[in-house]
C-alpha cells in the first residue's frame, strides 16, 4: 500500500520538519475559547523576531495606516489572530526551508516563494470566492508542496531523478514521482500534516490539490488551492520545479462560483500582496 510505504519513508528518516513552538503554542491558544489579544500579543512578544515582523506587516503599505502602529496588542487587533497565525506559520516555513540544504541544485528558496504565492492565490481566490475561512486556505496553499522537501532532503537521489525527468519530459512532477518512487508530494505531505495533527481541511487542501483522483468530491478549500497554485506558477511567482504551468481543473474554477472577469483584478492582487509578503517575511 502506497501510505505504507510513505509511512516507512517517514519513519526512517531522520530529518523530519517540524514546526516552529510559537506557532504550535498559538495554534493551541487560539483554539482556547477565552484567548485574549492580550494573552496571543504575549506569545508573539516572547519572540521578538517575531514581534518585529507583525509590527511591520501592520506598518507595511498594504495597509496604508497614515500613523505607524508602535503596540503589538494594537497590531493584533488590526491583522486577527488568523491572519497572526498566518505569519507566525509563513515565517516558521520559512525557516524550515532554509534548514534543508540540497546538494544538488534544486532550489529550495524559490519553492519557498512558489509556496508563498500559492498561498497568497489561495488567499485571494477564496476571498473572491467569498468563503468563510481563507487563513486556513492560506495555510493549505502555504503546505502544499511540503512533500517535495521531504523528498528533496530524504530521498536525494530519486529527486533528482524526479527533477531531471520534469525537465527532458515535460511531465508533471506528479507523474515523475509516481513512476519513481511510486508515490507523489501530494501524498508524502497529507502523511507528514497528519502526523502534525493539522485539522482535516488542511489534510484535504495538502492531499488533493492536483485534484489527482478526480473531482467528485471536490470542496471549495481544495479548489482554492489548486487555483492558487496554477495562477502563481502562471505569474513566475517562484517555482516548484514544474517545467510548464499546471492546467487548471474547470471544475475548481466552476465550484468557486468565479466569473472569468475576476480573473485579472484577481491575479493583479496576487501579484501585489506576494511582493509585499515576501519582503516582510524575509526581513
Ligand atoms: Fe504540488
Ligand atoms: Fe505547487
Amino acid at each position: 500500500m502506497t501510505s505504507a510505504k510513505i509511512n516507512r519513508m517517514l519513519a526512517s528518516v531522520d530529518q523530519l520538519p517540524t514546526l516552529p513552538t510559537i506557532y504550535t503554542k498559538l495554534s493551541e491558544l487560539l483554539r482556547a475559547p477565552d484567548s485574549t489579544v492580550q494573552k496571543v500579543s504575549q506569545v508573539i512578544a516572547e519572540d521578538q523576531a517575531m514581534a518585529a515582523k507583525v509590527l511591520r506587516l501592520v506598518n507595511s503599505a498594504f495597509y496604508g495606516f497614515p500613523k505607524r502602529i508602535g503596540s503589538l496588542q494594537r497590531a493584533v487587533v488590526i491583522l486577527g489572530f488568523n491572519e497572526v497565525k498566518s505569519l507566525v506559520l509563513a515565517t516558521g516555513v520559512l525557516q524550515m526551508f532554509g534548514k534543508f540544504k540540497t546538494e544538488h541544485g534544486f532550489d529550495m528558496d524559490k519553492l519557498w516563494e512558489h509556496s508563498i504565492g500559492c498561498a497568497v492565490g489561495a488567499r485571494v481566490v477564496a476571498e473572491a470566492a467569498q468563503l468563510s475561512n481563507v487563513e486556513d486556505v492560506f495555510a493549505g496553499g502555504l503546505m502544499h508542496d511540503i512533500g517535495k522537501v521531504i523528498h528533496a532532503v530524504n530521498l536525494p537521489k530519486e529527486f533528482v531523478n524526479v527533477v531531471n525527468d520534469v525537465q527532458e519530459t515535460g511531465r508533471s512532477m506528479i507523474e515523475a514521482e509516481q513512476e519513481i518512487f511510486g508515490f507523489d508530494h501530494a501524498e508524502t505531505g497529507q502523511a507528514l500534516a497528519e502526523k502534525w495533527g493539522f485539522p482535516a481541511k488542511t489534510v484535504d487542501m495538502i492531499a488533493n490539490h492536483h485534484i489527482s483522483n478526480g473531482s467528485d468530491k471536490l470542496g471549495k478549500e481544495v479548489a482554492a488551492v489548486h487555483i492558487g497554485n496554477t495562477l502563481c506558477s502562471a505569474l513566475a511567482l517562484g517555482s516548484g520545479g514544474e517545467k510548464h504551468v499546471p492546467m487548471a481543473n474547470q471544475k475548481a474554477w466552476q465550484i468557486l462560483d468565479l466569473k472569468l472577469s475576476q480573473l485579472e483584478p484577481i491575479m493583479g492582487k496576487i501579484g501585489k500582496v506576494f511582493e509585499e509578503s515576501v519582503s516582510v517575511l524575509r526581513s
